[in-house]
């Protein structure tokens, strides 16, 4: 484990950039921070490798992963074709939480793509992981650095906690800023399509490109998605998550009846709820402010982590408008849950 300075890692830490680029370049993984998640990176051009990250997380073959870059440059030696959308996006976004499906070279290792003719690339924007490609001159493969279905990871000890002694390394750059993952957005078809909600919002990239889609399967459960990865169960705590729809009234008898019931309650609430509900539940967690939602974001996946040191047997969690960054909190809230909803009637 190397712990790196995020104001200026080049100067400050080549020694251990250097050391953990020795590790990517030998075919191992290491896990690093971007400013979404840690994510747990593997030279893009190596299916030995590549292999490597999907046996650390157990994650499914058909499931690919994103490229990340440090130069719009190389993005020539990794897709076949650049439309104008893309171009104004990463112009716009790029470094940045924002992933875009383009149509694949074939020069990445097929395992990256799962056998898809297209390709998933990124430049994030954290100076840590853009320092440690740069001294490695390689493009990663990297997912997040949890283990398949847990939440993703936003500490170097969140990673710790999944992959110990099962990764070669972890570069330790703090805490991430965003939270969430980035947004990945298909490019290959006429009008760009979101496959996955993040880091930049709906709004944001409209502002930019004019009208987005969303893939279908992210708002009707009957749809296959077309980000493969979307189908998995995801980001679970160990006790099964239900978000509760409706007033704080309804919040806490909804708490009141499963403690009748025996139940050990964890509640998911942010500042202004927790402030409201008194001593409800055997262990309140706030995770942000409902005044700025990037603050949940930020805290979300931490979180639900947290809920797996205590001995709650069952978590109720608040729900968010799907506007703006909401859209991402509640697709990773409802994947957590299992799509399980009690609603006020
Ligand atoms: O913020 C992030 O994107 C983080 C950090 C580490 O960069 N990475 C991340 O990777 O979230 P991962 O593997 O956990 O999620 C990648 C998502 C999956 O849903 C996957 O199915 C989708 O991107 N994906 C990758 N390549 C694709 C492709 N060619 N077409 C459609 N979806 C693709
Ligand atoms: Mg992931």
């Amino acid at each position: 484990k190397w712990s790196v300075d995020n104001a200026d890692p080049m100067k400050m830490n080549y020694p251990q950039l250097k050391e953990a680029a020795a590790l990517l370049q030998q075919e191992e993984v290491v896990a690093f921070p971007t400013e979404t998640v840690y994510g747990l990176g593997a030279n893009a051009l190596s299916d030995q490798a590549v292999q490597k990250i999907f046996e650390a997380k157990g994650r499914p073959g058909d499931n690919p992963l994103i490229v990340h870059i440090t130069k719009k440059e190389q993005l020539t030696g990794l897709v076949d074709n650049l439309p104008q959308v893309a171009e104004k996006l990463m112009d716009a976004f790029w470094p940045g939480p924002l992933t875009l499906v383009l149509k694949s070279k074939g020069s990445v290792s097929r395992y990256v793509t799962a056998g898809l003719d297209t390709v998933a690339v990124r430049m994030p924007d954290h100076p840590v992981a853009l320092a440690l490609m740069e001294v490695a001159g390689l493009p990663l493969a990297a997912p997040s650095a949890n283990l398949s279905g847990k939440p993703s990871p936003t500490s170097a000890a969140h990673v710790d906690e999944d992959l110990n002694g099962k990764i070669a390394g972890i570069v330790d750059g703090g805490s991430t800023g965003v939270g969430l993952e980035s947004t990945v957005v298909d490019c290959t078809t006429e009008i760009p399509v979101i496959l996955r909600p993040g880091g930049v919002t709906k709004e944001q990239l409209e502002a930019v490109v004019g009208e987005v889609g969303v893939d279908p399967a992210l708002t009707s459960q009957d749809q296959a998605p077309k980000s493969p990865g979307m189908k998995y169960t995801h980001y679970a705590p160990v006790a099964p998550v239900f978000l509760v729809e409706g007033g704080l009234d309804f919040l806490k008898s909804t708490v009141h009846k499963a403690q009748n019931d025996g139940k050990k309650v964890g509640l998911l609430v942010t500042e202004e709820t927790k402030s409201q509900m008194g001593e409800a539940g055997d262990v309140m967690l706030a995770c942000g402010t409902r005044s700025d939602l990037s603050t949940i974001a930020t805290n979300l996946y931490d979180a639900l982590r947290a809920f797996n040191a205590t001995d709650v047997d069952i978590i109720f969690s608040e729900t968010f408008p799907k506007s703006g960054m909401g859209a991402a909190i509640m697709n990773r809230l409802e994947k957590a849950a299992g799509h399980k909803v009690i609603k006020e009637r």
